[in-house]
C-alpha cells in the first residue's frame, strides 16, 4: 500500500507515476470500503485546517466528508475568516496552524502561498486549487477514467478543450505526461499552457512514453479520444471584462455533440471538473446571456446531460481521492490494522 507519510500534496510534478497511481488505487479501495460498509478509520484524533480564499462546493465538502469518514475533524476558514494575507503573513500563519493541526488544505490564487505554507507549517499541506495547478482534481479525473475505460491508463487518449493556460489545462497536460497517456490540448495557441509547463510535460513524456499533442484543430485533437474534457472559460478571480475576448476565442472549442462525434468513438466520455455553465440556472450564466446573447458556453446542455457525461462520478470521486491523500500522508503507521 502507498505510504506518503508526512508528504505535501502541492502539484503533480512532485510525484512519481508510481506514487500518483498508488493514490488512485488507494482511492478505489477506500471507495469500495465505504460502499460496502467496511471502511476503517485511520485518522482518528487528527485535525485538519481548510483555508479557502476562494469559494468551493466540491473541494471543501470532499475534505470535510473524507476527514469525517476517517475520524478526523476539520476547521473551515473562509475568505474572510482568517488573518492570513490581511493582517498576518502566510509564513506566520503556517507556523501557528502547524502547532494546532495535523494537516492544512489551501485554496487561493497563489501557488507560492501554498508552497510557503508547506515550507513553514511542519505538517502535510494540500493544494485545493491555485491558479497554476489543481492536483486533487487530477486524482479524481484519473480514477474516473479508469472506472469508465477498459484500457490501461497508458492506452487512454484524452483531449482537453478550452483555456489551457490555467490550473486545469496545466494539470491535465502534466498528469497525462506523467502517467504515459495520450494527452491532447486543443485550444487557440494563445491559450496553450506556458512554455515551462510544456517543457516539463515533454520531459515527463520522455520517461513515461506519453504522447503529447498541442493543436488548434478540434477535429485532429479529438480524433480517437476516449475522454473529452473542458473547464469554464473564465476562472475564479478573473474580471467580468475578459468574457468577451474569451467567448470570441474559445467558442469554436465548445464541447458539442459534433465534437463528441468527431472523436469517432461512440463510447466517448465527457469530463468537467465543475462548476459548469451549461444552462441558465446560475447568476453568472444569466449575466453572460444578457451581455453576450449566449445560452451555452464551454459545453452544451445536450452533452452535459447525455449518457457520455460522467461529471457526477467525477465529482463524487473528489471525495474518495482526497480521502486517499489524507490517509496516505497523515495516517500513522501504528494505526494501520
Ligand atoms: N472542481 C472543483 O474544484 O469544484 P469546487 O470549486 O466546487 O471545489
Ligand atoms: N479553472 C477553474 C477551476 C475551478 C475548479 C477556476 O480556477 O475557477
Amino acid at each position: 500500500a502507498i505510504d506518503l507519510a508526512g508528504r505535501h500534496f502541492l502539484k503533480e510534478l512532485d510525484f512519481t507515476a508510481e506514487e500518483f497511481r498508488g493514490l488512485v488505487e488507494l482511492a478505489a479501495e477506500l471507495k469500495g470500503a465505504k460502499k460496502s460498509g467496511t471502511e476503517t478509520q485511520r485518522l482518528r484524533g487528527k485535525n485538519i485546517a481548510l483555508i479557502f480564499e476562494k469559494t468551493s462546493t466540491r473541494t471543501r465538502c470532499a475534505f470535510e466528508v473524507a476527514a469525517a469518514d476517517q475520524g478526523a475533524s476539520t476547521t473551515y476558514l473562509d475568505p474572510s475568516g482568517s488573518q492570513m494575507g490581511h493582517k498576518e503573513s502566510v509564513k506566520d500563519t503556517a507556523r501557528v496552524l502547524g502547532r494546532m493541526f495535523d494537516g492544512i488544505e489551501y485554496r487561493g490564487d497563489s501557488q507560492a502561498a501554498v508552497e510557503e505554507l508547506a515550507a513553514h507549517g511542519g505538517v502535510p499541506v494540500f493544494n485545493g486549487l491555485t491558479d497554476d495547478w489543481h492536483p486533487t482534481q487530477m486524482l479524481a479525473d484519473v480514477l474516473t477514467m479508469t472506472e469508465h475505460s477498459d484500457k490501461p491508463l497508458e492506452r487512454i487518449a484524452f483531449a482537453y478543450l478550452g483555456d489551457a493556460r490555467f490550473n486545469m489545462g496545466n494539470s491535465y497536460l502534466v498528469t497525462g505526461a506523467l502517467l504515459g497517456m495520450d494527452v491532447r490540448i486543443v485550444a487557440p495557441k494563445a491559450y496553450w499552457p506556458a512554455e515551462g509547463v510544456v517543457a516539463e510535460a515533454r520531459r515527463l513524456a520522455g520517461a513515461s512514453g506519453a504522447t503529447i499533442t498541442l493543436t488548434e484543430d478540434v477535429a485532429e485533437g479529438v480524433r480517437g479520444a476516449d475522454f473529452v474534457a473542458t473547464d469554464v472559460w473564465v476562472s475564479m478571480g478573473e474580471p467580468k471584462e475578459v468574457w468577451a475576448e474569451r467567448i470570441a476565442a474559445l467558442a469554436p472549442y465548445a464541447v458539442t455533440m459534433d465534437v463528441l462525434r468527431a472523436t469517432g468513438n461512440a463510447g466517448v466520455k465527457f469530463l468537467h471538473c465543475l462548476p459548469a455553465y451549461h444552462d441558465l440556472g446560475t447568476e453568472v450564466a444569466r449575466g453572460i446571456e444578457a451581455d453576450h446573447g449566449l445560452t451555452e458556453l464551454e459545453v452544451t446542455d445536450e452533452v452535459f446531460e447525455s449518457a457520455h457525461s460522467v461529471v457526477f462520478d467525477e465529482a463524487e470521486n473528489r471525495m474518495h481521492t482526497i480521502k486517499a491523500v489524507l490517509v496516505a500522508t497523515m495516517a500513522s503507521t501504528a494505526a494501520e490494522g
